[in-house]
């Protein structure tokens, strides 16, 4: 490895070192090091990695910026004494968004080969009040997470700590991945969203590494939660077929979710998302691996009216639309098919609308013909398997 490239991973590990610690002049000043260092790097080198380094740069330097700004940001706050030291850095937007298209964490990853660099991603905005339903899982976080962040005093003097697993689980679209997100926004926390798919394939022969330097970078912060979907991928049941790449998978996952939930301080809450349960390996899901498994199931009627809800606002609709009629009829559509649906009766209108040369509005009719036409994307066989395999678990 050359050189230049050494000292650019010198300057980011300064640069994430001092963004953890809130000095965020020192970590734009690192970044930009680090930059300078890259670019140096690309040019010694050539091809595919020559190019992603090139753009990596670029997106280090706006990063920088970025940085430079909540600096002078949050040094205006505390003048005003309104600043809040107690801000996880975690809400600072990774490197690899700012630039766009251009700049995905994969690349950030292929930057170097041997294993992948994990940034939190953007803030969402979403919330636990766009998550419709899920009560119970919802009381369940706030009351062994966001309560226990709240009042650290009284947690810690009885030995109380966040982090810690959690598996949610359940059929597609029903809004595992949004709960993952309002609860990182809730939270404050840096937001690791991580496909299991991800870290097996782009990787092969260091999936294993990715996993423990996953749990590393997000370990910089001062809270984090990994969010990783499709779990399964990463965790598939022993067998013949199961490689060894994939055994050392399991095995270095285990290792780091052990590691960290007995670990003093350090706060990371490890957050996993299935359609497939059944395809988890046994030995993950043994107790005191995920502290909390969550069937996230359909929406019932009064979470399908909510969705609905939640996608007609602001759009022009009829007065004749009947939310609670509708979500009668969408029993078995998960949140993702009544989104759809929403859609769908929306781009209807719309058609009538530069046909008719009128002001039509999404009408009741038109929402009803959508739900005829979408069919619910998950069957009730599929339902009747999350129901089995929740009793066993
Ligand atoms: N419980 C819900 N409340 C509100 N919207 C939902 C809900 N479930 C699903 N949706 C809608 O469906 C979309 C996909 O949900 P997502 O969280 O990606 O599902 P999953 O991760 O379970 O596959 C969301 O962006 C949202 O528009
Ligand atoms: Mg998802």
């Amino acid at each position: 490895m050359d050189k230049s490239y050494e000292m650019y991973k010198k300057f980011r590990g300064d640069a994430q070192a001092a963004e953890v610690e809130n000095r965020l002049k020192d970590a734009a000043r690192f970044n930009l090091e680090a930059a300078r260092y890259l670019l140096k790097a690309a040019k010694a080198s050539s091809g595919r990695i020559r190019e992603t380094r090139k753009r990596q740069a670029g997106v280090l330097v706006k990063f920088a910026d970025r940085l430079e700004a909540k600096a002078a940001k949050s040094k205006a706050a505390k003048n005003t004494a309104a600043g809040r030291p107690d801000t996880p850095v975690g809400h600072l937007e990774e490197p690899g968004k700012s630039a766009g298209s251009t700049g995905s964490p994969e690349a950030v990853a292929e930057v170097d080969l041997s294993s992948a660099t994990f940034f939190p991603e953007p803030k969402t905005g979403i919330t636990f009040d766009d998550v419709a339903g899920l009560e119970e899982v919802k009381r369940e976080i706030d009351r062994r997470v966001v309560k226990v962040r709240e009042h650290q005093k009284d947690a810690a003097e009885l030995g109380l700590r966040i982090g810690g697993g959690m598996l949610m689980y359940g059929p597609p679209g029903t809004g595992k991945t949004m709960f993952a997100k309002a609860m990182a926004e809730t939270l404050d926390a840096a937001f690791f969203h991580v496909k299991a798919s991800e870290i097996m394939s782009k990787w092969v022969g260091d999936a294993e590494k990715n996993v423990s330097k996953l749990f590393e970078d997000a370990s910089k912060y001062r809270l984090s939660i990994i969010f990783i979907d499709e779990i399964e991928a990463m965790l598939k049941k022993r067998s013949k077929l199961r490689s060894t790449v994939a055994e050392r998978v399991v095995n270095e996952f285990l290792a780091s979710l052990d590691g960290f939930s007995t670990e003093e301080g350090k706060r990371l809450i490890f957050v996993g998302a299935t359609n497939r349960p059944w395809e988890i390996d046994e030995a993950v899901l043994r107790p005191g691996r995920f502290d909390n498994k969550f069937h996230i199931g359909l929406p019932d009627l009064e979470a399908r009216r909510r969705i609905l809800e939640l996608n007609l606002e602001g759009r022009a609709i009829e007065d004749d639309v009947d939310l609670d009629a509708l979500a009668v009829q969408l029993e078995g559509y998960s949140g993702a098919d009544i989104r759809n649906i929403c859609d769908h009766a929306a781009g209807v209108t719309f058609d009538i609308r530069m046909k008719e040369k009128s002001k039509k509005k999404i009408s009741h009719k038109y929402l009803l013909d959508a739900i005829e036409h979408i069919k619910p994307s998950v069957t009730g066989e599929i339902v009747k398997k999350f129901a089995e395999w929740e009793e066993i678990h």
